[in-house]
């Protein structure tokens, strides 16, 4: 239950579903779960367990009458995908075999695969649609898009197999509540969770990676999307999925993109608190900009964005000064 499942199984308990949680803790905690419970009108239940062990993951499936997959068991940080790839390919790609051999040996073909635009790597042409080149730079890229080629062979194989690879950009933002929201393991490297520690003095000051991108105001510029918008998305999948076999694409983003500075200014606004930053050098291997065209997913699932960065920054603000009392 990391950042984008716990906000996912809150909206799926509201709107109705059965939700049964599997996770081996890596990155979160068993606190997160009484957490979700508390904004959930459904009990939701929960199995400790790792996405490897195909035995433990095929029972829970068969013992907890599952009907869908939603799979976003996946180490995400960039870096350290580089420093330790085999633990990544393990993870994330080992682990997508054993969850897929699980639900055919369960019996469920319906399956939503948490992918990311860091499969499109240097845009060719800006915004990436679907049909842009996927050529990913670092080993998680390279993790998410095998997946996606794993899961298109499947489906060829198999015509019974129901399968959405979403695409997310950057996900931010938290529950509306402010109970659950971003919580990183160790020391951050998303501009929003590195944000929020300046702001509970856990850090001195904000370091922007370089000005001299050829934007209007020299900073990166990305498209931010409210973390509930994405777990509406996956919604959308899922109900479209039902009677849409096969294995679909699908970008998540806003369409529009903001530059450090832009987010900077907006969270200021929204805290009330003044942000102390300096500019540094460029972080290796960013781009200077890249944003979405959503207009697939909004044709096909009837889904777009509907928060504004001021949700972001509100849902943001409020769930770093709770996270302040623990
Ligand atoms: C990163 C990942 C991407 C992943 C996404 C998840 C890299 C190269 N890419 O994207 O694969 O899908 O997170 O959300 O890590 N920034 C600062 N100072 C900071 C942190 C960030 O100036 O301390 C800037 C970055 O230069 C960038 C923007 O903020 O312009 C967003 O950065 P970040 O939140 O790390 O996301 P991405 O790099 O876009």
């Amino acid at each position: 239950m990391g950042y984008i499942g716990s906000h996912t199984a809150v909206l799926l308990a509201n709107s109705g579903h059965r939700v049964h949680i599997y996770d081996n803790l890596c990155n979160s905690n068993v606190g997160t779960l009484e957490r979700i419970q508390k904004i959930s009108s459904q009990k939701i239940g929960f199995t400790e367990g790792d996405i490897r062990d195909t035995e433990k993951l095929t029972n829970a499936l068969r013992d907890e009458k599952i009907e869908a997959v939603i799979h976003l068991a996946g180490l995400k940080a960039v870096g350290e995908s580089s420093q330790k790839p085999i633990e990544y390919y393990a993870n994330n790609v080992q682990g997508s075999i054993s969850l897929i051999q699980a639900m055919q040996a369960a019996g469920i073909n319906t399956l939503v695969f948490s992918s990311s635009a860091t499969v499109y790597g240097d845009p060719v042409y800006l915004p990436y649609d679907e049909d842009h080149p996927t050529k990913p730079t670092n080993p998680y890229g390279r993790n998410k898009l095998q997946v996606e080629e794993i899961l298109r062979d499947l489906s060829v194989s198999d015509k019974a197999w129901k399968i959405a690879c979403l695409r997310y950009f950057n996900p931010v933002g938290a529950h509306e509540s402010g109970l659950i929201g971003e919580d990183p393991n160790g020391i951050p490297n998303n501009l929003m969770p590195v944000i929020g520690q300046v702001v509970n003095g856990k850090l001195l000051s904000l370091s922007i990676f370089g000005d001299d991108y050829d934007t209007p105001d020299g900073t990166g510029k990305r498209d931010y999307i409210h973390v509930m918008d994405l777990a509406e998305g996956h919604l959308a999948a899922l109900s479209w999925l039902g009677s849409n076999p096969g294995c679909h694409t699908f970008n998540l983003g806003s369409g529009d993109s903001i530059s450090v500075l832009d987010l900077l200014h907006h969270f200021e606004q929204a805290s009330g608190q003044k942000i102390p930053y300096q500019v540094v050098g460029r972080r290796p291997g960013d781009l200077p900009e890249y944003y979405a065209k959503a207009d697939k997913a909004e044709k096909v699932l009837g889904w777009k964005t509907q928060k504004k960065l001021s949700d972001i920054c509100n849902s943001s603000w409020l769930w770093i000064k709770n996270s302040r009392q623990n």
